[in-house]
């Protein structure tokens, strides 16, 4: 591939206290991919994006981001509550950029079109739905025009239509600007119409690295057969 990863992660090593959660993670991420995480829970996966994301700083280990902006989508929206859904994109905007309004305008626009949301541009985070908020989040992400996306759990709680619109949308939206993104998710369905590549952590390290279709249909990794067939008898324990 000829363009520059727009994400790169190299040896990553982090402790919480005694607790070693990352063990020489790598990862690299083009302009175009989406990468998902994959891996038990408190495996390390938010750890990882709060890493990419500036959020957290690891011990060691080398982080390089190829953008100037970075959209976060969080698990559980972080809406304001005593803002309209329009005034919460439009915050951010502000406080980011240095748009006219009329620009700032255009994007939230643009940004709620993008979830479909453009009807409920005027209520409050709590006159519309679960569902509704993280589409928001979402546009709120995208709305300051990252090359560098970020999305933990974008589907869960959503109902099987709807998150299959947003992951059809998010696709599109990702191939036509170029995005790098990552996608925490344990929805297997999410990662099948949404990831170009998947990457499986377990105690710290990477087990397995490939396409989205080679973890569906040809590899025989132990940790990954477990994972995408549910199955409870395998390395990883419950
Ligand atoms: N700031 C912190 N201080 C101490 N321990 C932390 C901190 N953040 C995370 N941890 C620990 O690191 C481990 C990994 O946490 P992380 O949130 O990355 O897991 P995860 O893979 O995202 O899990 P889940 O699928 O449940 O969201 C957990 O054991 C967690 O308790
Ligand atoms: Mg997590």
């Amino acid at each position: 591939m000829s363009k520059k990863a727009l994400i790169e992660l190299k040896d990553i090593h982090l402790s919480f206290g005694d607790r070693k959660i990352l063990n020489g993670v790598s990862l690299k991420v083009y302009p175009g991919e989406i990468a998902a995480i994959l891996g038990p829970s408190g495996a390390g996966k938010s750890t990882i994006i709060k890493i990419i994301a500036g959020l957290l700083e690891p011990d060691s280990g080398e982080v390089i981001v190829r953008s100037d902006k970075i959209g976060f989508a969080f698990q559980y929206s972080a809406l304001f509550s005593a803002y309209t859904v329009k005034e919460n994109i439009e915050l951010v905007l502000e406080q980011t950029t240095n748009l006219p309004y009329k620009e700032i305008n255009e994007r939230v626009k643009n940004s709620l079109k993008m979830v479909n949301l453009s009807h409920v541009q005027d209520l409050y985070p709590n006159q519309i739905s679960g569902g509704m908020q993280k589409r928001v989040g979402i546009a709120r992400a995208l709305a300051i025009d990252p090359k560098v996306m970020l999305y933990d759990e974008p589907s869960a709680g959503l109902d099987p239509i709807v998150a299959h619109k947003l992951e059809e949308d998010l696709t599109r939206i990702n191939s036509e600007k170029g995005l790098a993104s990552v996608l925490i998710t344990h929805e297997l369905p999410t990662i099948k119409n949404l990831a170009t590549k998947v990457l499986m952590l377990f105690e710290g390290e990477f087990v397995y690295k490939g396409t989205t279709n080679d973890f569906f249909y040809n590899c025989a990794e132990p940790f990954s057969v477990q994972f995408r067939n549910r199955r409870l008898a395998g390395p990883i324990s419950v």
